[in-house]
């Protein structure tokens, strides 16, 4: 059997995830489909690390008493592992939420030309075999007004490649947001939705997100000012898009998410805007990029090496996040996720300081029910402070690291 530790990959993840992991002493067994049942639960009792994406649900399995100390997600969403059963593990959960931002970016901006000019439907007059050639409702975006609602991490990533189009950028947010380039934000959704040629949302969806766009504001959109929704199918009203898109009062549409989307790739699809002229759908690929893919797998791969070796559970979605400096040579790092409760830490403390053993640095950091506590202290030969530390009653889970 190996000594050194095993990280467990399923779904085909990017194998530029190998790096780190190997580096950092992994030995790495992969996967290229989800696990489930007998083999799920096989993998989640013999692997440190496990790596999933979408299709593997991790409702059950997780256990203290596993070697298992993190798993990663390596895609944006975590709603396929139970976060808080895996903290009651002691396992930290991580994800990479940011990694395609620049791919929702650039299809946001590429539909926007696509809209002005009428690709979509010129190109589907020519695969019928009719040469439309013609100027007529055909612009150039530069000089156009875009309404960017929603200037976040993609919003402000569009901003900038919009600007380099020469498009004028207005925006609003709900939070003061620092302007790029020369955009300039607006005080409410309806200066924008009233001054843009192009409106384009980046908001998460909330319960007040819920239909942001519904008949009353897209009746407050300029005659043939474009909509482009690459965001989440609940924020835009459905219907009411068709009725404006039928009715001219909308120019046209780009939209790549849906209140109701297949669960797989390959299945049918249904929607109300099927057949709509001028309005480009797209089955949810904004992000869908082999950059992305690659981007995720490093961003994921490093949080979880970190994790391994430095304890650091920045970026963590289930666990408090603790940022560790690096542990000097020589030091000995504690790594003690315990329940919330009064008293652990002093207990910590009096044992350590019963066996004469200096703390250098301390670190905690709790949420409602659970505390991450980190402790650098020099290092010390008494046997049983450890094991005396493992035994507290509120200990989850605890390793240490030698520097
Ligand atoms: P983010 O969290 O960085 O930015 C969202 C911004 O929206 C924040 O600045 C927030 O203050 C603002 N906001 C929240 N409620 C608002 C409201 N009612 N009005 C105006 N502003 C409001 O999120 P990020 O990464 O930019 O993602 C934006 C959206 O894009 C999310 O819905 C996300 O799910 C979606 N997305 C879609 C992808 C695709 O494949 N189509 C891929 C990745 C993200």
């Amino acid at each position: 059997m190996s000594a050194r530790p095993l990280a467990i990959l399923l779904e085909s993840i990017h194998p530029v995830a190998d790096g780190p992991l190997t580096e950092a002493g992994f030995v790495i067994e992969r996967a290229p489909g989800a696990l489930a049942g007998d083999e799920l639960a096989s993998a989640l009792a013999r692997a440190t690390l496990l790596g999933i994406r979408s299709k593997t649900e991790l409702r059950r399995g997780f256990s203290p008493h596993h070697p298992l100390v993190a798993v990663g997600c390596f895609c944006i969403g975590v709603d396929q592992v139970d976060h808080a059963h895996a903290a009651a593990a002691g396992c930290a959960v991580f994800n990479s939420p940011f990694s395609n931002t620049r791919s929702v970016a650039e299809m946001t901006v590429a539909e926007a030309v696509c809209l002005f000019r009428g690709i979509v439907f010129k190109s589907a007059q020519l695969h019928a075999g009719l040469w439309g050639k013609s100027a007529a409702s055909s612009h150039e975006v530069r000089g156009r007004t875009l309404g960017i609602v929603g200037y976040g991490h993609i919003g402000s990533q569009v901003s900038v490649l919009a600007e380099a189009l020469g498009m004028r950028v207005i925006y609003y947010d709900t939070s003061r947001k620092l302007a790029l380039g020369n955009a300039q934000s607006r005080p409410s959704l309806d200066a924008v939705l009233t001054e843009a040629d192009c409106v384009t949302v980046h908001v998460p969806e909330t319960p007040t997100t819920r239909n942001l766009i519904g008949a009353k504001e897209l009746a407050r959109m300029k005659p043939g000012a474009m909509l482009i929704n690459n965001a989440r199918g609940s924020i835009v009203d459905v219907e009411s898009l068709v009725r404006a898109l039928e009715s001219g009062a909308l120019g046209g549409a780009a939209v790549d998410v849906f209140p109701h989307e297949p669960a797989s790739a390959g299945d049918r699809f249904s929607s109300p805007l099927m057949g709509c002229a001028n309005a480009i759908l797209t089955p949810h690929i904004g992000g869908s990029t082999l950059e992305a893919q690659e981007a995720i797998a490093i961003d994921v791969a490093e949080k979880l090496v970190n994790f391994w070796r430095h304890g650091s559970t920045e970026s963590s979605v289930n666990l408090p996040q603790v940022d560790l400096p690096v542990l000097r040579a020589g030091q000995l790092r504690i790594l003690h996720v315990h329940r919330n409760v009064p008293g652990v830490l002093g207990q910590m403390h009096t044992l350590l300081a019963g066996a004469g053993v200096n703390i250098n640095a301390e670190y905690l950091q709790s949420n409602e029910r659970t505390s991450v506590v980190i402790l650098d202290v020099d290092p010390f030969e008494r046997a049983g402070v450890l094991d005396a530390i493992s035994a507290l009653d509120a200990t989850i889970r605890m390793r240490t690291i030698k520097g």
